[in-house]
């Protein structure tokens, strides 16, 4: 979430919960899992992960901060085929 440094008060709108997959036609690729809404997101162990408004999660695995997209897709031009 997001907040205005002067009065604390936030500043970004809670999503709803849901899940998309991006495309991003101006690059030509293909991207991240998008999961907004707060989801909780655990890692393999079931350790959970600080809840957040929106995150992207890799589904490429080149990211370096897996499970979370960092943008390296669009680096190798990630394409799922699904477009
Ligand atoms: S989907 Fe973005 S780095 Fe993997």
């Amino acid at each position: 979430m997001a907040y205005d440094k002067k009065t604390g008060q936030e500043i970004e709108q809670k999503l709803p919960p849901s899940i998309g997959v991006v495309e991003d036609p101006a690059l030509g690729c293909s991207g991240p899992l998008w999961v907004p809404g707060g989801m909780t997101i655990e890692s393999s162990d079931g350790t959970p992960y600080e809840v957040r408004n929106k995150v992207g999660l890799c589904r490429r695995g080149v990211s370096i901060n897996k499970p979370f997209c960092n943008g390296s897709h669009a680096s190798i031009k990630f394409k799922d085929g699904l477009v």
